[in-house]
């Protein structure tokens, strides 16, 4: 095996630590840096030992650090859904910014190579058929009909409800957070860097992460922490919606593992891929198996809703498994119900993400 020498940036987060374990465990020299922003780690969080305190937005910095490097592994972001349009300087300073930096020192460096960390937020809603078989743009869902209960998404020609379908990689970009404008920055930033350069860029759509040191209950968590958050208060989780609604829930160290195989398949030009594990679930029954396997309280079914949420997003694992020979190994069953009893991060985010 050749050892590859990777910068890994946002080394000290939920995802980008175990992405530093599994490239170290498979051998390679790992240059790891973080911003350590106060929004993800806290206002006392220490540099760790093996992570330097570099922002992606410091060309001079990065250019230093890229001597020598084969690969960037971009996994510095800010993540969540957003809370208000107040957020919208940090996702395009932080994430597009900082990418478009990134892949400035990049060339300047002669390195060539990206693995990067993207969302299935890019596609926004999933894929779906109508009653006859054919595809369905799906209309949004409109205000008064989460309102009144009525959550599933429909058909805008006959107002008939949609079935889910799985989402290729092929699907229309159709950004709806300002999180998810920020990752489709980030993919085209990458793309038109690879047209350029001749560089090569494996985006990684990440559907739902879950796992080991995931941050708690905060506006930018997603719902596995927020479940878990609730229970640890004593609290029954709170379902919102119907609990129908499908996600693709992936284990990190699925994730990370998903890096290292797109770090070694080291892929000609521009590809992206769903990183999932293939076995969709209902929110419902995620919050079911945490709540018995936690030994809490049984969740509610609240009924309330988010404006922002899309009704089911279900990914296909086919292109990853067939391009770079991605499978993920932890299936959301055993992994949620471990899960209930996992380690979370223990520093307390600090507030919203600043520019
Ligand atoms: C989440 C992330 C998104 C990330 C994506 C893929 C957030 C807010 N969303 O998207 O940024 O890119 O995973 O990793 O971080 N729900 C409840 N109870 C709660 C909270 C949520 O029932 O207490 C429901 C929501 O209404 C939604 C589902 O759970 O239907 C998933 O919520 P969440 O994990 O927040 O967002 P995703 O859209 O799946």
């Amino acid at each position: 095996m050749t050892t590859t020498r990777v910068l890994l940036t946002g080394a000290a987060g939920f995802i980008g630590s175990h992405v530093h374990t599994a490239l170290t465990d498979a051998g390679h020299d790992v240059v790891a840096v973080d911003a350590l922003l106060p929004s993800a780690h806290g206002t006392d969080s220490k540099e760790p030992e093996d992570v330097r305190q570099v922002d992606v937005r410091d060309l001079p910095t990065l250019t230093k650090l890229l001597r020598g490097v084969d690969v960037v592994c971009h996994q510095a972001a800010v993540v969540g859904a957003g809370v208000n349009a107040s957020d919208a300087p940090a996702y395009a300073s932080h994430n597009d910014l900082g990418t478009a930096t990134l892949l400035a020192a990049m060339h300047e460096t002669g390195c060539q190579r990206l693995v990067m960390a993207s969302s299935m937020v890019v596609y926004g809603d999933g894929r779906y058929r109508n009653r006859r078989g054919e595809f369905v743009e799906p209309a949004a869902r409109r205000a008064e009909e989460l309102a009144a209960g009525i959550f599933d998404t429909t058909d805008p020609a006959t107002g008939e409800s949609l079935d889910w379908e799985l989402v290729e990689e092929d699907s229309p970009l159709r950004p709806r957070s300002l999180y998810a404008a920020s990752k489709v920055a980030q993919e085209n930033y990458a793309f038109a860097w690879s047209l350029a350069t001749r560089g090569s860029v494996t985006a990684l759509r990440y559907h739902n992460v879950y796992g080991d040191h995931m941050p708690r209950d905060t506006p930018y968590s997603g719902v596995a922490a927020m479940f878990r958050s609730c229970l640890e208060a004593g609290e029954p989780p709170r379902i919102f919606e119907d609990g129908r609604q499908m996600r693709d829930f992936v284990h990190v160290r699925d994730v990370a593992a998903a890096n290292v195989v797109a770090i070694d398949a080291a892929l000609p030009g521009f590809s992206a891929f769903n990183v999932c594990s293939g076995q969709p679930i209902t929110i419902g029954e995620v919050a079911t198996t945490l709540a018995r396997e936690y030994g809490g309280p049984a969740p509610v079914v609240t009924g309330e809703y988010r404006p922002g949420d899309v009704r089911h997003i279900v990914a296909s694992p086919r292109l990853a498994g067939e391009k770079l020979g991605f499978r993920a190994q932890i299936p959301p069953e055993s992994g949620i119900a471990a899960f209930a009893h996992a380690p979370l991060r223990s520093s307390t985010p600090a507030g919203p993400p600043n520019v």
